[in-house]
């Protein structure tokens, strides 16, 4: 379902850049690709849009467009009035996936969202606008808006960039976390991706990611590691373009060979260490579900865990004692039960 449609910022008749057609392409993915493997699922798609104008032209293009095998229904109204309806169109027991992109944060701070996070079998991709949080977290008057978005107003004053932006995201996942119900063995869960402006130094928003199941938490650092080349790249490509615009020249360089260093990425010695703080001279099996409470107790990347595993096997510290013949990639393979981790005597 998706809370806050539009379209948006697109005049074409496909609307091609927005989640409408996007995520119908996806759905429609998914119907085929189940039926060939034997196993249909009846697929259904909300979309919810408060603007007269653009739901008219929602309406038209569900109407027109939605793909065979796929019922797609608009809702006109607001996100917030509507949750009940919202959650009466979910059913009880069908998984419900919620994608929720408004245009300021009020719709989506905690209270808001609290009807729909205590739904059992939903995931959430909300996107979070952290430009109006970093400016707003460290004034006084603003400290009742930032309990309605985090949940609490925490004290950020003395924190700066990657430390203040970790603080305020955390926050807002615990206590988003903190309302999903918990299911058997499987504990709420969320990680995020950062969305770089394409021409400012800064990160632009956030899309937080909650999941009932570890799985989630895998597959989706995995997809944000392969984004952020991409994104750092299109950044730089932008700035260059704008610069050679200005000074009417263009640049030496190529894009690639000028993305800076990033004060998000992690020291490889830091992720060794925390290995190594994690094993012991006994065999210690990880699994899936413990490869996903790393990543999303450290907001790492899937890859940055891996290398330092490799660094600290090549460098006989640690072994896997799950491993027949040395790799050079996925020094761990935490799926179908994972793998037996041990230091070795003197580290
Ligand atoms: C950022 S745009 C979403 C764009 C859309 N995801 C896309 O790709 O085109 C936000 C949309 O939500 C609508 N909107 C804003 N507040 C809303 C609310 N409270 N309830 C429903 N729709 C809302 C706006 O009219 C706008 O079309």
């Amino acid at each position: 379902m998706d809370g806050f449609a539009g379209p948006w910022l697109d005049e074409s008749d496909d609307l091609g850049s927005t989640s409408i057609a996007i995520s119908l392409g996806i759905l429609q993915e998914c119907v085929l690709e189940l039926k060939k493997q034997g196993r249909p699922v009846r697929i259904r798609a909300l979309y919810v849009e408060k603007d007269k104008a653009a739901f008219g032209r929602l309406e038209k293009y569900l109407a027109t467009r939605t793909p065979m095998g796929i019922e797609s229904k608009p809702m006109l109204g607001d996100f917030i009035d509507l949750r009940q309806a919202v959650l009466n169109w979910c059913t009880t027991n069908a998984f419900a996936f919620f994608f929720l992109d408004p245009k300021g944060w009020t719709s989506v701070g905690v209270n808001a969202l609290q009807p729909l996070l205590e739904r059992p079998q939903s995931e959430f991709l909300i996107n979070f606008m952290y430009d109006f949080l970093n400016r707003a977290a460290s004034m006084r008057e603003l400290e009742e808006q930032m309990i309605q978005l985090l949940g609490e107003a925490p004290e950020v004053n003395n924190l700066h960039g990657a430390e203040r932006e970790k603080r305020l995201l955390g926050v807002y996942r615990q206590n988003l976390k903190r309302l999903m119900p918990v299911a058997g063995y499987y504990p709420a869960r969320s990680a995020y991706v950062r969305v770089l402006d394409r021409e400012k130094d800064r990160t632009k928003y956030h899309l937080v990611y909650l999941t009932g199941h570890h799985r989630g938490i895998t597959v989706f650092m995995d997809i944000s590691e392969h984004l952020e080349p991409i994104q750092k790249l299109v950044r730089t490509a932008t700035k260059q373009a704008s610069r050679a615009e200005k000074s009417g020249q263009d640049e030496l360089f190529a894009a690639s060979d000028l993305i800076e260093a990033d004060s998000h990425s992690v020291e490889i010695s830091e992720v060794e260490q925390f290995w190594l703080e994690r094993l012991s001279d006994q065999p210690k099996r990880f699994e899936e579900a413990d490869f996903a409470d790393m990543l999303e107790d450290t907001d790492w990347f899937p890859g940055d865990l891996q290398r330092a595993l490799g660094n600290l096997i090549a460098a006989d510290k640690v072994r896997n004692l799950d491993m027949p013949k040395p790799r050079k990639t996925k020094f761990l393979h935490f799926k179908k039960g994972g793998e037996r981790l041990q230091r070795t005597t003197g580290t």
